[in-house]
């Protein structure tokens, strides 16, 4: 589900960010789009650190990206969400002016229109505002009516944001009409881990130790970009947490995007609470500088020692704080791979091990394919050479059946 949430420029705009976690607790991803005054209200740094996807505020910023944004969004939104909208914006869709990036967006998609107006109770009740929600309902927009209330120019009447339960409400409700309206003949598509919240970090971390220089690993990102690709295709919804790779974000996910393993950290514990399934697909620095200079460190013509201490490690930190989710560690290993694949799930408490040996030219880092060991408690799987997408699909499957066994133990005997 993918919903374009359009921001206009009214005091209610703050809102909206209760509205966009709102989607994204139920699954949606959202793209945000904000009028040049609705950012006078709330920055697009607010939107952008929780959707996890840049914010658009102009119609014409140089970007290294050929595609036309506005079609390219307008295409791939199943809704359009605006909330607050203000009178002025009514009156753009209205009347069809597009000058600037969400009027723009209006007048292209052919996706649901879902508008939650909000402004002073004049305005509300001026004719021309009238006039324009009498044509956009006409044409199929449909609305969240402002609720009465005391206004911020200190009047009360009709004017003030629906609250932003009911305008997720609404969004869902529309989403869902249009996913059973698109919904293919029954069976044709695997979903059997729709409901799932699967929480997967990715990618190396980078220490840093001065401004230019850092700490970091060969990890590209592609065993746990695969993973969540994998997991979306599959009906889950799913929130990467990933260290910088120059991989394309997988479309639908909730990214997160960190550098150090401390930040790493703090991602994924933000979000362990709601999830169901975590993998930790990321390969993590085990050491970070213990200072960080703040200017780059010139040459002294002698050598350089740099103090290490040991990061946190996350796999551990989610073991200790998780309730029922199955977690998935993974194990980069040169030699010994199973023995210390077997160590690694008794020290970690983690549910289940993918080992892999990094050693081997066709299955370790930055190459297309794995040759994977999935180790349990109950058992150790070894399979063949697979493209990473297909190993991520066993992956998936192992977890899901923890997941089965562990509610109903009888049936895994
Ligand atoms: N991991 C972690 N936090 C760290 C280091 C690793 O959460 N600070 C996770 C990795 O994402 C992986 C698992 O722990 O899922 C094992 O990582 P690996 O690098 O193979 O092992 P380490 O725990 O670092 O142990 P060692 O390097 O001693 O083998």
């Amino acid at each position: 589900m993918r919903v374009t949430l359009g921001v206009t420029g009214c005091i209610a705009a703050y809102k909206a960010v209760e509205v966009m976690r709102g989607l994204q607790k139920s699954g949606a991803s959202v793209q945000v789009v904000m009028t040049r005054n609705a950012a006078n209200f709330v920055g697009p740094l607010t939107f952008q650190a929780i959707s996890g996807l840049p914010v658009i505020t102009e119609m014409f910023e140089p970007t290294a990206d050929p595609e036309i944004k506005h079609i390219q969004i307008a295409q791939a939104t199943d809704l359009l969400l605006v909330a607050p909208a203000t009178a002025n914006a009514l009156a753009k869709f209205a009347n069809g002016i597009a000058d600037d990036f969400l009027s723009t967006l209006y007048i292209s998609t052919t996706a649901p229109v879902l508008v939650a107006p909000a402004m002073n109770v004049e305005m509300w009740a001026h004719p021309a505002t009238r006039d324009n929600v009498r044509r956009l309902r006409e044409r199929g927009v449909e609305f969240v009516d402002p609720g009465e209330g005391y206004l911020a120019c200190r009047t009360v009447g009709a004017g003030r944001l629906a609250a932003p339960e009911d305008i997720v409400g609404r969004a869902l409700a529309m989403l869902g009409r249009n996913e059973i309206a698109r919904m293919p003949e029954a069976g044709a598509i695997e979903s059997d881990m729709a409901g799932e919240r699967v929480l997967i970090t990715a990618g190396p971390t980078y220490e840093a130790i001065d401004p230019v220089r850092g700490l970091t690993n060969r990890s590209s990102g592609r065993m746990g970009y695969a993973l969540a690709e994998a997991a979306l295709a599959r009906g889950a919804y799913v929130t990467l947490v990933t260290g910088p790779v120059s991989l394309a974000p997988p479309a639908g996910a909730r990214v997160s995007n960190v550098k150090s393993a401390a930040d790493m950290c703090a991602a994924v514990m933000d979000d362990l609470a709601d999830a169901t399934i975590v993998v930790m697909a990321a390969a993590v620095a085990d050491f970070r500088p213990i200072s960080v200079a703040e200017q780059k460190i010139k040459k002294t013509g002698s050598g350089l020692m740099i103090e290490l201490e040991q990061t946190e490690d996350i796999l551990a930190a989610i073991v200790r704080a998780k309730h029922s989710q199955v977690v998935v560690g993974f194990a980069a290993e040169t030699e010994d791979v199973t023995e210390n694949a077997r160590k690694k799930l008794l020290e970690k408490g983690a549910d289940l091990i993918v080992a892999n040996d990094v050693s081997s030219q066709d299955s370790g880092f930055d190459v297309e394919t794995n040759r994977i060991i999935l180790v349990s408690q109950e058992d150790v799987v070894e399979m063949p050479l697979m493209a990473k997408r297909e190993a991520a699909e066993r992956v998936l499957d192992a977890a899901m059946k923890i997941k089965r066994d562990a509610l109903s133990p009888a049936a895994a005997q």
